[in-house]
């Protein structure tokens, strides 16, 4: 990762930033500028998986995410290290971790608390041989197959293994703990990220991506198809290996304490009015992705009831639209004047429906200038074709940021 990032002088003026959007070529191509339906719009390439990749604590997978480049974009050029950045959607949390990495303070929220696990330990991560000795301390044997249907997708062993784990990080870090052993928190949410996948990597069989685990009836299928049973897997060493994959880039440097939530984006008291500089988010899209459904072998590990997490479908647009504006108000609460909202979109339904119209719209009437929106365009590519559903053939292709400053 760049470090230059994290000092750069932020382009904290409205117009100076759009001059900069404007002039931007750094991968070649001018920015194209035009308006429509009263949108200024810019598009380029901004950011670019290929030229350089994220830090390696990134790379865990979530239906839906954006790259850690998009959020490094704006922190980089609107925010000085030390400012709050939050994201009331947080997903995997790659705005967090990408703010505490740049030295940012990392805030973050999520209605799944899904989310806070998999982000929380990977804003001060323990060292791999921390992580080794406490895998040699999980009593493996100890596991009941309890649920054996889930030997659709785990050979009896992998899965009493996996029993084993869950229960001891059930009873070692127990959901409603607000501050567990970081070494403890790290090993759950690595093994949640190998539950499920299509290669040795992972606990599974062959499988859908790991951010989108099938029923079991349809693993059933997939197994008949393929004629294969589930392998034998060591719980403990994948864990060990995806964590060094992990941490390969180091921890990140010197960062203000986070503070991360699991409730709705739309009302976040515990921060307070005017502390934050920027937001950087993605909310859910339409109707197209289900987080829970595709989460319920993660939700089973962590513990998690199922049909406790409600993520609302907003199937009409005008739905949608509410929620979004709901949203921005409490946005428009928490930041300071002069500090920014870069709120991403997709292209849904074959980019009939332009989303950053109807954020455009739900921003009306609330202090904030609406300064743009910024496309970034990415050309698809084989694993981007094969993975989330940012990347599906009826998903998303570009990145549509509606950028907002609040005013006062
Ligand atoms: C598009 S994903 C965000 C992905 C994120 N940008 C990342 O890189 O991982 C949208 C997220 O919104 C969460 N969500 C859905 N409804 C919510 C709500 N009302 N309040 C807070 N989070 C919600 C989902 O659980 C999901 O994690």
């Amino acid at each position: 990762m760049p470090s230059s990032a994290s000092v750069r002088t932020p382009t904290t003026s409205a117009e100076t930033f759009l001059d900069h959007i404007h002039a931007f070529s750094a991968f070649g191509a001018p920015t194209a500028q035009f308006v429509e339906a009263g949108i200024p719009y810019f598009v380029n390439e901004f950011w670019t998986a290929a030229q350089r990749r994220g830090h390696s604590l990134q790379e865990i997978s979530y239906r839906a995410c954006f790259k850690p480049q998009l959020p490094e974009f704006f922190i980089a050029r609107l925010t000085v290290p030390g400012d709050a950045v939050h994201d009331p959607f947080m997903g995997r949390g790659t705005t967090a971790l990408q703010a505490a990495l740049m030295g940012r303070r990392p805030l973050g929220n999520d209605i799944n608390p899904l989310s806070l696990l998999l982000t929380r330990p990977r804003l001060s991560p323990p060292t791999a041989a921390q992580v080794a000795a406490r895998l040699d301390e999980v009593p493996w044997s100890e596991g009941e197959a309890e649920r054996a249907a889930l030997l659709a997708f785990y050979h009896p062993e992998t899965l009493r293994q996996l029993v084993a784990l869950r229960a001891w990080l059930l009873r070692r870090a127990p959901l409603d703990c607000s501050a567990p052993d970081p070494v403890d928190d790290w090993i759950r949410a690595v093994a949640l990220t190998r539950l499920t996948g299509h290669s040795p990597g992972f606990f599974s069989v062959y499988t859908l991506p790991p951010n989108q685990a099938v029923r079991i009836d349809a693993q059933i299928k997939i197994n008949a198809r393929r004629n294969q049973t589930p392998p034998r897997r060591d719980a403990a060493a994948i864990i060990l290996k995806k964590t060094l994959s992990l941490l390969k880039d180091g921890p990140p440097g010197a960062h203000p304490p986070g503070c991360l939530s699991v409730g709705s984006a739309s009302s976040t008291p515990h921060i307070g009015d005017g502390s934050v500089a920027l937001v950087v988010t993605s909310p859910p899209f339409l109707d197209i992705v289900q987080y829970d459904s595709d989460n319920w072998l993660r939700c089973w590990f962590a513990g998690i009831e199922a049909g406790s997490v409600t993520v609302a479908l907003h199937r009409s647009e005008a739905d949608w639209t509410e929620m979004v504006r709901v949203v921005l108000t409490e946005q428009a609460r928490l930041l300071r004047p002069g500090g920014h909202v870069a709120f991403e979109v997709g292209e849904v339904r074959r980019g009939t429906v332009l989303l950053e119209r109807l954020v455009w719209q739900a921003a009306a009437g609330l202090p904030f200038e609406r300064l743009a929106v910024i496309i970034n365009k990415q050309p698809f590519t084989k694993t981007a074709r094969c993975w989330g559903i940012a990347n599906n053939a009826v998903g998303t292709n570009t990145n549509r940021i509606v950028l907002l400053r609040r005013s006062g």
